[in-house]
């Protein structure tokens, strides 16, 4: 049986592996490895995806946990490498774009095994995201480009990647979501936090650029502040925004409620029944593309232009004061989203059935 070893290591590379893993499981084709590098470590962030997602323990954890961009993605090289030579795979597949990605990506690339990307193509044009510079240097050197959306094989031909490489799948994400759908259930917090279904603003906020500067997150928490004199909020913290939060004097309203972060089945279930979402989450754009819940993304580009053609997302840019008038604008708007093409929930069947090809 062909190796295929699949790389994991932050919260969204769970959501987008496990029904992947699970597709090629299915075939009976392959023997397969799960490998955590242990990007991310807390429970909230980690083992309650694997039990909500209904996925075994890693075959493999490499414990490396948090550090600069450098030194977190060196460690992760350093240790994968070893990996990958003292038991060789076929096959090496990378998820998103996130320092896991790349080093995982790298390491089998020089070790001439053949990467698959999933997720591959996708481009904000902003080389100051650690994404971005993930995102286009894991497609150099992979072999096989797994695109969510039309314009990321364009982008591909574009830094030269060859057409024969690429395969328009679909969305893993979506495919997580439409077969954990009927679990979905956040009913005790919003019951803790008196919150109605359509009547409350579901936040997330993690990018460097937004909460890593003390004094812009001051500003953009005293515009969250604003909204949430408009309607109701509720904010599961990211570790990195928990961190930088602890760091200032912020005063919240009380409409303003934060909380850990939540388990997949809780949270799909607030961004579900939410009058809106506010985020900078790549995920986010996308499910909430799907279930027509109008999102504002607090950014100024995003690498998943088809939430906007398509979906129900809208740019707000950075200057965080014109956010609340963002929020007005769109509760009065009539949102009309439309599921971009192949999000259908069998992406991962799809991504299975060309390494069965391609391993033969
Ligand atoms: C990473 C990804 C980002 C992705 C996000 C998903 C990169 C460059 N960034 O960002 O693309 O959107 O994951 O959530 O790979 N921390 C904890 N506990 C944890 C994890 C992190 O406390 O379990 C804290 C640490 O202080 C750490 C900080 O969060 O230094 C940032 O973690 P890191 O993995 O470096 O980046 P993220 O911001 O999580
Ligand atoms: N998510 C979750 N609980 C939370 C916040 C996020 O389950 O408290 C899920 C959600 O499905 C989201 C996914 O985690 O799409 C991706 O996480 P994140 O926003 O951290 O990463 P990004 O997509 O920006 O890389």
């Amino acid at each position: 049986m062909k190796r295929i070893d699949l790389v994991v290591g932050a919260r969204p590379n769970f959501i987008k592996a496990f029904p992947v893993y699970h597709a090629l499981e299915r075939t009976g084709q392959f023997s397969l490895r799960l490998i955590n590098t242990g990007q991310h470590y807390d429970e909230n962030m980690v083992a309650v995806f694997f039990k909500h997602l209904k996925m075994k323990e890693p075959d493999i954890n490499l414990g490396i946990g948090s550090g600069r961009q450098g030194e977190q993605t060196g460690r992760i090289l350093k240790a994968i490498e070893k990996v990958f030579i003292d038991s060789r795979p076929d096959l090496v597949m990378v998820f998103g774009d996130v320092n896991s990605t790349l080093a995982a990506a790298l390491a089998a690339a020089k070790l001439h095994i053949p990467v698959a990307h999933v997720e591959a193509g996708l481009r904000s044009f902003d080389r100051s995201m650690p994404e971005e510079i993930n995102r286009v240097l894991t497609d150099q050197i992979s072999d096989l480009l797994f695109i969510t959306s039309p314009e990321a094989e364009d982008n591909l031909l574009k830094e030269g990647r060859d057409k024969n490489q690429i395969h328009f799948v679909g969305n893993t994400m979506i495919d997580s979501l439409i077969r954990f759908q009927p679990l979905f259930d956040s009913t005790h917090i919003k019951d803790a936090c008196g919150l109605q279904d359509k009547e409350y603003i579901l936040i997330t906020l993690h990018r460097p650029s937004n909460v890593d500067d003390p004094a812009n997150l001051e500003q953009l928490i005293t515009s969250l502040n604003r909204v949430a004199e408009i309607a109701p909020c509720l904010w599961p913290v990211h570790p990195r925004t928990r961190k930088k939060v602890k760091t200032i004097q912020a005063k919240t309203h009380d409409r303003l409620v934060m909380t850990d972060p939540l388990g997949y089945l809780e949270f799909m279930g607030l961004q579900r029944d939410a009058t809106m979402v506010i985020t900078d989450s790549g995920g986010v754009q996308e499910e909430s593309t799907f279930f027509g819940v109008p999102c504002l993304t607090v950014r100024d580009n995003t690498e998943r232009p088809i939430t906007i053609e398509k979906g129900s997302n809208r740019l707000v840019g950075t200057q965080y004061s014109n956010l609340p008038d963002a929020v007005m604008a769109s509760l009065e708007e009539n949102t009309k989203a439309k599921t971009p093409e192949l999000w259908d929930g069998k992406s991962s069947e799809r991504i299975a059935s060309v390494l069965m090809n391609y391993l033969s």
